[in-house]
């Protein structure tokens, strides 16, 4: 798997460490200068190998003006034929990952020494690890899952009842069950229960009652024949396979109307016992599973969808329990599923433990691989760049360009000012090892033997428990937070921007080359990672951002603003050729508008690209491009436009870029869309 970007790497590190060697002989003569030509040569090195790497997938046949993307990233497939990845993040986190192989070679080296601590972080970790990497093949299976869970306290699964005795479906309980199997984290069937910030006030967290989405690709059954298959490996008896795969895909179509039909999306706060008034029906059994402790009806919840929490107890009251029964049954394991890795290779198991232990993948890779002067060096430059951004942002907010009442735009400049930096999703100001190991204190693994379900489930319900401990807390400030990630999130490289904490999360997994050199030129920053913290500091005024003000409570102020003409138009603009994902488009091409005029047209003195005879601007975009790169099918991607479908959206009608490339105008070019 030789790729043309290891090669290269590799050839040019040995020409740095002779440049080095120079650089020391000097540092004896003169002590003061040595500092800096080392320090030069360092950025000349990152220059020219950041260059070049941008310029290999140049297609030069491709016109810059008639598709960037093809000029830009015509060569990507070709130089990553053989690769496990389709564009730059992914490759971060492939890098990443190769590391955590390493470092789980490491501990089980220092595990077979006398006085390795069985207790402390790394034990734990390497020991869902090597879960992963053993277990028997049998212990993955779903029938295996199965036998180690229920739907409540006194009931098997309808399959496993013994032998010529007939399932006992008057134990059964639907909401029993799903009270039952949220120790697993298992939601969204039939209802959805989160742990979220209070939408009142986001310092009190509180339980939330909705109904379930089925939109995704995991929540909802998928084929017939999937239905089938999943029903057959749980081990129903062959006979009922049909019937029973019908009659749950039946049940699964109903409710997807009820979810059609109820258009109510008011959010309230209530007592128990308001709740059960509406709904008609008793929810303290329930509740009391999920919180694990006894309430009173006074207890408040967060509701939504009433009309459906109404039609779904109809519902389940005309349904024969076994068909509701075998229904959670297979969501259930359709969930277990996808929150698991297929294969029990190194890799595959290291993207496990980053799921299941985010916080002790994170503090592991951080004490291994960053030692502590080069990660404040790299804490200070994204800072430095975050902070830039924000004064831009606050300029433009001052220019007013939307129109805005005094009121309005104080209340945005105030939000920009609380945006949190959260640079590897710690708690600032704590001794991360002591914090992480009290967070993993109480997870004990307490058999030898090694189970993947076991340990799976027993992750699960760990992880549950924290949650739903945090309704009992007061809500860490913004600077004390770390956020536990989804699984999906924990496993990427990707910054992101938590909307009710108004924190973005900076993965160190992005801070490596060629994302992030800290050796090189700011140009190199700025529209790489740049562009993506000016992406995520727009997600805090976008559509859905605006409804919450910088202490992430809701406020009526930002649903004016953006029901304001001018932010209006400005949508309508953005939305010409129609996109699903309106906010994603309003942070690419604001972000793009940010991130540019923070660096090109800022106060700030930026130095000579002498290491080029290409003009800055076009190493912008050229660099900018790198985010979009790749080689995957546009039909896999989720919740954004394609990337090709991205960078065009972003570069067809902003000026700058056909200066930059000299493109003609263009009767048909579109004006520029204006928002902030
Ligand atoms: C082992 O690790 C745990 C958790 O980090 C710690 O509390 C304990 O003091 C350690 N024991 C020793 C002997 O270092
Ligand atoms: C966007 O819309 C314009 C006119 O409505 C059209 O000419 C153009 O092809 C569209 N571009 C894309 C990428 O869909
Ligand atoms: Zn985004």
């Amino acid at each position: 798997m030789a790729t043309f970007r290891d090669q290269s790497l590799e050839s040019q590190e040995s020409g740095i460490s002779t440049q080095f060697a120079m650089g020391w002989i000097a540092c004896l003569l003169i002590a003061s200068i040595c500092a800096a030509t080392t320090a030069r040569n360092a950025e000349s090195h990152a220059n020219s190998w950041l260059m070049s790497n941008i310029l290999s997938y140049v297609a030069e046949d491709s016109s810059a003006c008639d598709n960037y993307y093809q000029h830009a990233c015509g060569k990507y497939a070709a130089r990553h034929i053989n690769d496990p990845f389709t564009e730059i993040t992914q490759m971060l986190d492939h890098k990443l990952n190769g590391n955590l192989v390493q470092l789980m070679d490491e501990l089980h080296q220092r595990s077979q020494a006398p006085g390795f601590n069985k207790s402390s972080v790394e034990a734990k970790a390497l020991r869902f690890y090597q879960t992963c990497r053993e277990a028997p093949e049998s212990t993955r299976k779903m029938q295996h899952y199965l036998r180690l869970t229920s739907p409540g306290e006194a009931i098997t699964w309808p399959q496993f009842a013994p032998r010529g005795k007939p399932w006992p479906k008057d134990h059964f309980n639907w909401m029993k069950a799903l009270g039952h199997l949220y120790r697993y984290r298992f939601t969204n069937v039939l209802m959805n229960v989160l742990v979220v910030p209070s939408v009142k006030n986001k310092n009190q967290f509180i339980l939330d009652l909705s109904m379930p989405s089925l939109e995704g690709d995991s929540q909802h059954l998928g084929s017939f024949l999937n239905t089938f298959a999943t029903l057959n490996a749980m081990g129903v008896p062959t006979k009922s396979l049909i019937p029973l795969a019908r009659k749950i895909r039946s049940l699964e179509t109903v409710i997807r109307v009820l979810t059609e039909v109820d258009d109510d999306d008011n959010t309230e706060t209530l007592t128990l016992r308001q709740w059960e008034y509406q709904t008609g029906y008793a929810w303290q059994d329930f509740i009391e599973s999920i919180v694990g402790h006894s309430v009173s009806n006074r207890y408040l919840v967060q509701t939504q969808n009433v009309k459906y929490f109404t039609a779904l107890k109809r519902l389940m009251d005309s349904t024969d329990a076994e068909v509701v029964a075998n229904y959670i049954m297979t969501r259930f394991v359709l969930y277990l599923v996808g929150d698991s890795m297929e294969s029990s290779e190194p890799i595959e198991c290291v993207k496990d433990v980053r799921r299941t232990m985010n916080l002790a993948s994170d503090l592991l890779y951080k004490e291994r691989f960053l030692n502590p002067a080069t990660l404040q060096q790299y804490t200070q430059e994204v800072t430095q760049i975050f902070d830039q951004l924000r004064r831009q942002f606050l300029l433009q907010i001052g220019e007013n360009r939307l129109g805005l009442t005094r009121e309005q735009s104080r209340m945005v400049a105030t939000k920009a000012q609380h945006v949190v930096l959260n640079i590897g999703n710690m708690p600032k100001g704590r001794d991360h090892r002591n914090f992480v190991s009290r967070h993993y204190e109480d997870l004990v693994f307490p058999l030898a033997d090694f189970d993947y379900a076991r340990e799976h489930l027993n992750l699960l319900e760990f992880r549950t428990r924290k949650k739903v401990l945090q309704l009992d807390q007061r809500a860490p400030s913004p600077e004390e937070f770390f956020y536990m990630a989804e699984p999906s999130t924990a496993m990427s490289s990707s910054p992101y921007y938590l909307m009710r904490q108004n924190v973005i999360v900076v993965p160190h997994a992005i801070l490596q080359e060629p994302f992030f050199a800290a050796d090189s030129h700011d140009i190199f920053k700025y529209s790489l990672l740049g562009f993506v913290l000016a992406h995520e500091l727009m997600h805090s005024v976008d559509t859905t951002g605006l409804h919450f003000d910088g202490y992430g409570n809701v406020h009526e102020i930002g649903p004016q603003i953006s029901s304001s003409p001018r932010f209006e138009a400005g949508l309508e603009c953005l939305n010409r050729n129609n996109t699903q994902y309106l906010d994603e488009r309003i942070a690419d091409i604001a972000g793009l508008d940010l991130v540019y005029s923070t660096y090109f047209q800022s106060n700030l003195q930026r130095s000579q690209t002498d290491f080029t005879t290409i003009p800055p601007q076009q190493i912008f975009f050229l660099n900018l491009a790198q985010f979009f790169c790749g080689d995957g099918d546009p039909m896999n991607f989720v919740d954004h436009d394609n990337d090709q479908m991205r960078l065009h959206q972003m570069l067809n009608g902003f000026p700058p870029f056909h200066q930059a490339y000299g493109c003609p105008a263009k009767s048909n070019q579109p004006e520029k869309c204006q928002l902030w």
